[in-house]
């Protein structure tokens, strides 16, 4: 049996609080069995939150789950993923570890207000972050451990883990790391040598075009380090003050769907349950039903078919949830000009990404037909307009919007019948 200790940053603080405890075991079938429990004293705080809307409520129960090795959503979604457990193992010489140790492995900045330790006294909260200046040499890093090289000679290897490290318990495949500047925290998304295009530039593009398309999205920047480019994006879950950063609480699309991210699970990713459960949770349920209408549609628009669960969220600063801004936005231009499937099912013909199939559940989302028509139709033209202009703007080379222009407003959104899926 392995346990720790579940900390959190309440709302308007800076300093993070035990909130419950977590233990990890095995049940008599030996599969893996996770137990929660809220602390007596956090329960008692009258300004306690939950650190879920959907499984872990606030109450003196023990939570049991044998689902995703043991692993609530909220703390699996605080958990690193393919890129940080990477760079853990390395640092620890092993593969693969216990989910526990990947938890306890990872810094303090994932995302999110949740921290784990083995103490019951939560330590201090870290105030030394990468500055974007350690750019280069994260840059550097981040390379080695992509192309499975040793560290670069000048950095010492246990420094450069150490700088590495900070930014692991962010999600995602890509290479990433977690820097500094005046305006707060950022994730800087390295580029890969094997890219087909440079996606720091198109994922700013990206962002970019959604808000012409009128979508709530992260902040984004591009910036460039000797010869290659880097995008910033700026952490929506923390802020900034004088104090120290305040962080909200975050959970992803597979905690609200009670799912997780295997095969077998697909059944479950569907933008129309999500945006019941959205409905449910969200503090403003019109707006954030609309908003991710529009970003099913925007991501059909551009091709995005990896659009999967934990590239949504909700996020929390004060009491109430609501979706995050939208983030990891990349076009795919696949080879079938005929059907094309996003990750979620998005209509009564599954993941066919097409506007007839998007509209057939637009009344889940609250816009009746005409309204949901409407939506579709202008920033179908926003996107098939302009994703030319703001890609050379955001500095996306002539080049590289030859190789991404099959991405948006495909032939098959616009088809009026439904192809079968084998035709993709
Ligand atoms: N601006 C942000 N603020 C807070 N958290 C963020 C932000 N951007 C991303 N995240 C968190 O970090 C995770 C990884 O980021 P992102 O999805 O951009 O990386 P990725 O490596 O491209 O992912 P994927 O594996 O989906 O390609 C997200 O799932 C989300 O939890
Ligand atoms: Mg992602």
């Amino acid at each position: 049996m392995a346990e720790c200790f579940v900390y959190n940053t309440l709302p308007g603080t800076t300093e993070p609080v035990t909130a419950a405890r977590f233990e990890l075991t095995t049940d008599r079938n030996d599969t893996p069995l996770g137990r929660f429990v809220y602390g007596k004293s956090y329960l008692e705080r009258p300004e306690a939150v939950a650190l879920d809307p959907v499984e872990l409520t606030l109450a003196p129960r023990v939570y049991e789950t044998t689902a995703m090795k043991g692993l609530f959503g909220a703390l699996r979604d605080a958990s690193p993923d393919y890129w940080g457990r990477r760079v853990i193992e390395r640092h620890v010489g092993k593969a693969p570890l216990g989910e526990l140790d990947y938890l306890l492995h990872s810094p303090d900045d994932r995302a999110g207000a949740l921290g784990f330790g083995l103490g019951q006294k939560p330590p201090a909260p870290k105030r030394k972050f990468n500055q974007t200046i350690n750019l280069a040499k994260l840059q550097a890093i981040a390379d080695a451990i992509v192309n499975d090289e040793d560290l670069p000679a000048e950095a010492e290897k246990a420094q450069a883990e150490e700088l590495l490290l900070a930014g692991t318990s962010m999600g995602g495949a890509r290479p990433k790391a977690v820097v500094e500047d005046r305006a707060g925290l950022w994730v800087a998304k390295f580029n890969r040598p094997d890219d087909k295009w440079n996606n720091a530039r198109v994922e700013h593009a990206m962002l970019t075009l959604a808000r012409t398309c009128g979508l709530t999205t992260a902040e984004s920047q591009v910036v460039t380090i000797g010869d290659r480019d880097v995008l910033l994006v700026k952490r929506f879950d923390r802020e900034k003050t004088a104090a120290g950063y305040l962080r909200a609480r975050m959970v992803s699309g597979l905690t609200l769907l009670k799912t997780e991210d295997s095969h077998q699970a697909r059944d479950k990713w569907s933008y129309v349950l999500l945006v019941e459960e959205l409905r449910r949770v969200s503090a403003e349920p019109k707006k954030d039903a609309v908003e991710l209408f529009r970003r099913m549609c925007f991501n059909a628009l551009i091709s995005n078919t990896d659009d999967h669960p934990r590239n949504h969220a909700i996020i929390a600063k004060e009491r109430d949830w609501k979706l995050s801004p939208a983030f990891d936005l990349t076009p795919m231009p696949h080879v079938s000009l005929e059907r094309r499937d996003l990750a979620l099912i998005c209509g009564d013909n599954g993941r066919f990404a097409n506007a007839k199939n998007l509209l057939s559940q637009s009344a889940r989302f609250l816009l009746p037909g005409e309204e949901a028509e409407t939506v579709m139709a202008t920033m179908r033209e926003q996107v098939k307009g302009s994703w030319y202009e703001i890609a050379r703007s955001a500095g996306v080379s002539e080049k590289d919007c030859e190789r991404i222009s099959g991405a948006f407003a495909y032939p098959g959104f616009d088809l009026d019948h439904v192809q079968p899926v084998d035709a993709a």
